[in-house]
């Protein structure tokens, strides 16, 4: 295998579907091997079996730590070493507004939100960061167009992921020149992207609303709504020793330019 990540261990978190599926497949096909992570056991099932024995899979919860752990431990036990850790499960809160939640559905709803979009992204970073030193290894997080700016979510989705904004930047800084840290930061994207128990809306994907995948592509520039594999070369140039070793505290965005349009 010749491909630009040749010889890579990439551990992968909320890979079973959507953008994390996709790059596990692009990587795979760039010569990688991948560590998928999801709570999905089923679907991750199904991605084993067309990556054949380029992949290991773990399933679980990865805002456990010790599920976090466990993946880490099986790419050096399965390829000998980590090179990229791609800190990408996460959950929407379908642009609800926090004035038409009830307090305590409020708190839930932060609890369960944060827990899964910033507290896993902490984990898998902090459980991975001994072996991704030793590799002079890289960290990739899934970011957002809600990383920068309102109306990509509601106050909860954004916070957390400005939250995630936050600690690209912070890390990037803290662990040069040994590891690397980046972001990908895609527009609305027709995956399998859903809501949370908290709020009654963990039933509700992404892909299955026709009305919010008209409107994300009606709002681009681009006039169409992304398929995750469109986002899946920006995380392959950040993983790349070759064509990304000077990128540090970047995050890619790739959303059609809709964030560079005024109004
Ligand atoms: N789809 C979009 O429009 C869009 C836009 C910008 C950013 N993103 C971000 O991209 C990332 C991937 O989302 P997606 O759109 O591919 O959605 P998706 O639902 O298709 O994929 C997310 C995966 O994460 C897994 N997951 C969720 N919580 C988990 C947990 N606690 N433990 C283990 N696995 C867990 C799910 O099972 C799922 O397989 C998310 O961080 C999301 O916020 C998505």
């Amino acid at each position: 295998m010749t491909g630009n990540l040749s010889g890579q261990t990439v551990l992968i978190t909320g890979a079973a579907s959507g953008i994390g599926e996709a790059v596990a497949l692009r990587f795979v096909k760039d010569g990688a091997n991948v560590v998928a992570l999801d709570r999905n056991a089923d679907a991750l099932a199904g991605l084993a079996d067309r990556l054949g024995d380029r992949c290991a899979v773990l399933a679980g919860d990865c805002t456990e730590a010790d599920i976090c752990k466990q993946g880490v431990a099986l790419a050096l036990e399965r390829f000998g070493k980590l090179d990229c850790v791609v800190a990408n499960a996460g959950v929407y809160d379908w642009y609800k507004r926090i004035d038409r939640m009830e307090v305590a559905d409020m708190q839930a709803a932060f609890e369960e939100l944060f827990r899964i979009n910033v507290l896993s992204t902490l984990l898998i970073a902090r459980c991975s960061i001994e072996a991704l030193r030793k590799s002079g290894g890289s960290l990739i997080v899934s970011c957002s167009n809600a990383s920068f700016r309102a109306g990509g979510g509601g106050t909860l989705y954004t916070a957390s992921k400005f939250a995630l904004r936050g600690i690209v930047y912070q890390l990037a800084y803290e662990w040069a020149p040994d590891v690397r840290v980046n972001g990908v930061a895609p527009g609305g994207t027709i995956t399998g992207l859903s809501g949370l128990d908290a709020l009654e809306s963990s039933s509700r994907r992404l892909d299955s609303e026709n009305r919010t995948v008209e409107m994300v592509a009606k709002a681009s520039p681009l006039k169409r709504a992304a398929e995750a594999e469109d986002h899946a070369g920006c995380y392959a140039l950040l993983a790349s020793r070759r064509d990304g070793k000077n990128l540090n505290g970047t995050i890619l965005v790739s959303d059609g330019g809709l964030s560079s349009r005024m109004g």
